[in-house]
C-alpha cells in the first residue's frame, strides 16, 4: 500500500494549477448515457473517482476512453442497466447513474451503498423523488431495482438539499414527459455545472443554482461536448497549505466566485488574499487568529473544506469551534490529528480547537478523502517527518498532489 512521506517545516512559494472538479465530472459522466453518439468532456481530472466511473459506464455498454483532461464517452448502445456493488462500494458516486438509467432505458438496478467512513448516507431521497415520477421500486439483496414505462414531470420537495439526489433528478427529468420542479434542490456549483451541461445537450432547465429548478423535458439529447468547472475543494486546499506553511501561492485556473465563504474565514484567519479573474494570491506572514466555522450546504462553508480548515485551527493562536452539520460521523481526522500534538476536543457535532505552537510529525492513517488532506496539510506544517498510510483515499480527489506540491518547496514523496 503506498504511502505520502512529509518532513514537513518548509515555506511553500510559487504558482499551482487547479484542476477539473471532480464532482462536476463525475454527474456530467453520468449524463453521457441520457446521449446516442460521442460525448466529449474536457478539464477532466486524472483521479482515481473519474475511471471507476469510466469502468461503470463502459459495464453499461459506454465506450470510455481517457487522454490528459478528455474524456471521450462513446454512447451507442446501453447493453446493461446494474451498478454492482464492487463498484458502488468503493465510489458512492456510482448512484448517479440511477437517474439517467432509469430515464432512457426504463429500468436501473443498483446496489445501495451502505454507510461510508463519513456517516449513514442513505438515498432516501434520491428514491423518493423517482417515485413521484412514476418509478417502481424495490430491494432485494442490497440492490434497489427501479423501473418505468415512462417518467412523468413531479413536484418533488427535498426534507435536506441533497447534491447528487438533486443531480439524479435533474437528469431524469431531462428527458421524461412533463415539467419537473425540485424544491429546496442544492445550489452548489457542481449542480449548476451539471445543469450547465444538459442544457448545453438540449435540455430545458431553469434556476439551477436556487433552491427551486425547474426542468421541462424534451425527447432527445444530442451528445456532450464539455468543460468541467475548476475544482474549488482543490483551490481551498492549497489556500490552506499556504496558510498553514506561512507560504505565498499564485493559485491559477480556479473560479473565486464559488469560493467566498472558504475565502472569507480564511481572510478572517489572517490569511492576505487576492482575487483576479481566475487566480487567487494568497500570502500568510504573521500569525493564525482562530476562527468558528459551521459547515452548511453551499452558499455555506463546505464540509468538503472543514477537515483542512481544522489543520489551519490546530496551530493557531486560540481556539475555535468547527461544527460539522452535514455529516454525522466526518471527523475522523481528529484522532489522527491529536497524534500530531493537536489539542482538539469533540462533542457531538462540534470540535473544540485549541491552537498549539506547533504540531509534531507522526504515523497516521487516512480514513477518507479530505481527511486525507487535512493530514497532509497537518504534515507540511508540523516538525519532524509524517507519514500518510492509505493515501488511495487521496488519490480519489487530489490529482497528483505530491507533484503539485513539490515545485513549490514541500519535502514531500510517494513511498510504497
Ligand atoms: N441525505 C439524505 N438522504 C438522501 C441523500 C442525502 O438524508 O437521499 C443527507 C445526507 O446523509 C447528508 C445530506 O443529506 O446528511 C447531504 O448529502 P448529499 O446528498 O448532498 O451528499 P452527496 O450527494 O452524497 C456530495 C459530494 C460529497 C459532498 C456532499 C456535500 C459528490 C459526488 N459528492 O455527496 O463529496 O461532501 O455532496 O456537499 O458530489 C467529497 O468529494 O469528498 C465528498 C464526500
Amino acid at each position: 500500500m503506498q504511502k505520502i512521506e512529509i518532513e514537513g517545516g518548509a515555506r511553500l512559494k510559487g504558482e499551482v494549477f487547479i484542476s477539473g472538479a471532480k464532482n462536476a465530472a463525475l454527474p456530467i459522466m453520468a449524463a453521457s448515457i441520457l446521449a446516442s453518439g460521442a460525448n466529449r468532456i474536457t478539464n477532466t481530472p486524472q483521479l482515481k473517482d473519474i475511471s471507476t466511473m469510466g469502468e461503470l459506464l463502459s459495464r453499461l455498454g459506454i465506450g470510455f476512453e481517457s487522454s490528459g483532461d478528455e474524456v471521450i464517452l462513446k454512447t451507442d448502445s446501453i447493453s446493461s442497466v446494474e451498478a454492482k456493488y464492487d463498484l458502488v462500494k468503493t465510489m458512492r458516486a456510482s448512484v448517479l447513474v440511477l437517474g439517467p438509467l432509469l430515464a432512457k432505458m426504463g429500468k436501473a438496478v443498483i446496489s445501495l451503498p451502505g454507510g461510508c467512513a463519513i456517516g449513514a448516507r442513505p438515498i432516501n431521497l434520491h428514491v423518493m423523488g423517482l417515485q413521484k415520477m412514476g418509478a417502481e421500486i424495490s430491494l432485494s439483496e442490497g440492490y434497489v431495482k427501479v423501473s418505468a414505462k415512462r417518467l412523468k414531470g413531479a413536484d418533488i420537495h427535498f426534507d435536506v438539499p441533497t447534491v447528487t439526489g438533486t443531480e439524479n433528478i435533474m437528469m431524469a427529468a431531462a428527458i421524461a414527459d412533463g415539467v419537473t420542479v425540485i424544491e429546496n434542490a442544492a445550489c452548489e456549483p457542481e449542480v449548476v455545472d451539471l445543469a450547465n451541461a444538459l442544457i448545453s445537450m438540449g435540455a430545458e432547465i431553469q434556476g439551477a443554482g436556487t433552491g427551486v429548478i425547474k426542468i421541462k423535458g424534451v425527447k432527445l439529447l444530442k451528445p456532450l461536448d464539455y468543460k468541467i468547472i475548476p475544482d474549488r475543494i482543490e483551490a481551498g486546499t492549497f489556500m490552506a497549505a499556504a496558510g498553514i506553511t506561512r507560504g505565498s501561492l499564485v493559485i491559477r485556473g480556479c473560479n473565486p466566485a464559488h469560493m467566498e465563504s472558504v475565502t472569507d474565514k480564511l481572510r478572517q484567519a489572517g490569511l492576505q488574499i487576492e482575487q483576479k479573474d481566475d487566480v487567487l494570491k494568497v500570502k500568510c506572514s504573521g500569525k493564525l487568529n482562530p476562527v468558528d466555522i459551521k459547515t452548511m450546504p453551499y452558499p455555506g462553508f463546505p464540509t468538503d473544506m472543514q477537515a483542512q480548515f481544522m489543520a489551519l485551527m490546530a496551530v493557531s493562536e486560540g481556539t475555535s469551534l468547527i461544527s460539522e452539520h452535514i455529516f454525522e460521523n466526518r471527523f475522523m481526522h481528529v484522532a489522527e490529528m491529536k497524534r500530531m500534538g493537536a489539542d482538539i476536543q469533540v462533542e457531538g457535532s462540534t470540535a473544540t480547537v485549541r491552537g498549539v505552537r506547533s504540531l509534531n510529525g507522526a504515523p497516521v492513517m487516512a480514513t477518507d478523502l479530505r481527511a486525507s488532506a487535512s493530514l497532509i496539510l497537518a504534515g507540511l506544517a508540523a516538525k519532524g517527518k509524517t507519514v500518510v498510510d492509505r493515501v488511495y483515499h487521496l488519490d480519489r480527489g487530489y490529482e497528483k498532489i505530491e507533484k503539485k506540491l513539490k515545485p513549490l518547496g514541500a519535502k514531500i514523496r510517494r513511498i510504497k
